[in-house]
């Protein structure tokens, strides 16, 4: 039995197969039921016990070696197969699925593309700010209760290095750096040390609009206002300012747009008023415009502010905050007819 074994283990280490037919040949020369491999395993019975053990293990390694040549000829045949049979080179290539962008970027570049109608061009400026930019030259009191460890995040124990809570940060980089006129338009992401849940986040973002030369006035903050309240939530649109404090415009306001869901006659999304509020804004302190080194007695300005998340919501009704940076692809896919 041993000649046996060693003459067929040389002959299948040998074997070629120039087509499947081929190999199923020696499949069943091999190793089907009438396959030689399967004869000497029925011989085995006849085997003197002392040899079972040696002989056992060289049958078995015969039989893997044949299954395992067989199969490697097969798959070697079946890759050069498919490619000579089913390539069609001419065919069509499949549908890539395309990604889809973020809401807040859609909404964002809206909010650029509609100011920038107007001759506000963007500017940009670092997350992680100092207390003179986020809070001292934006006229922020000593004892504000915004700088309270609540609301900001400090980095480290130096209470000079901080994420910005706003982006009106930017506004007093580009000041001391510009002479007027100035008209920019920042958006970017801010951070408040708040409890995540449907209504509120860490982080969020913000664009910020700021326009200062010589005469601007209320009217003018009123007008651009119109106009942006028109071209994001329709040419009905109706605002509304209502009087508000900040520390950095005098006067303040919020506006409130005519609510975009019911057209103003009261529902539950604008808890029946008619109303929603947008944003903050202002006529830019006098304060402000000396603190970055631009004479307030010669030049006026207004600035406003509003939330990315806030616009979005009113665009497309999403409840919960947290579907914006969860990254959920079944969410995302809702906005590829937005594009
Ligand atoms: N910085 C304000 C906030 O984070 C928003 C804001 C209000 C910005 C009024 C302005 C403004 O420029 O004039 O809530």
């Amino acid at each position: 039995m041993i000649d046996k074994i060693n003459q067929l283990t040389a002959e299948i280490e040998g074997l070629t197969a120039a087509n499947a037919q081929e190999v199923e040949a020696l499949r069943i020369k091999y190793l089907s039921k009438k396959g030689a491999i399967t004869a000497l395993m029925l011989d085995f019975r006849n085997v003197p016990a002392e040899q079972k053990r040696e002989l056992g293990q060289k049958l078995n390694e015969l039989k893997t070696l044949a299954s395992d040549r067989i199969n490697s000829l097969r798959e070697a045949l079946e890759s050069t197969d498919t490619i000579d049979a089913d390539l069609d080179l001419t065919r069509t290539a499949a549908p890539m699925p395309l990604g889809t962008r973020h809401p807040l970027s859609l909404v964002k570049d809206e909010i650029i593309s509609i100011f920038s109608r107007l001759g506000f061009t963007v500017a940009e400026g670092p997350e992680i700010e100092d207390d003179w930019h986020v809070f001292s030259s934006l006229n922020f009191a000593e004892d504000h209760p915004a700088r309270d460890m609540q609301d900001t995040f400090f980095i480290g124990r130096n209470p000079d290095v901080l994420l910005r809570t706003h982006t009106s940060s930017v506004q007093s980089r580009v000041m001391e750096k510009t002479q007027p006129p100035i008209r920019i338009i920042c958006p970017g992401r801010v951070y408040r040390n708040e409890a995540i849940s449907a209504r509120a986040h860490c982080f969020f973002h913000q664009v910020e609009a700021l326009y200062v030369n010589e005469h601007v006035t209320y009217a003018d903050l009123r007008q651009t206002l119109l106009y942006f309240a028109r071209e994001m939530f329709g040419p009905d649109t109706k605002i509304r300012l209502r009087p508000s404090y900040f520390p950095f415009t005098e006067p303040s306001a919020e506006m409130d747009i005519s609510c975009n869901l019911c057209g103003g006659k009261g529902c539950s999304f604008c808890k029946h008023t008619g109303w929603v509020e947008i944003l903050g804004c202002g006529m830019v302190d006098p304060n402000v415009l000396d603190a970055c080194g631009i004479d307030s007695k010669k030049y006026s300005g207004f600035a406003l502010g509003m939330g990315v998340e806030r616009i979005t919501n009113l665009k497309y009704q999403v409840k919960d905050l947290r579907m914006f940076s969860e990254n959920d692809v079944r969410f995302l896919e809702e906005f590829k007819s937005a594009h």
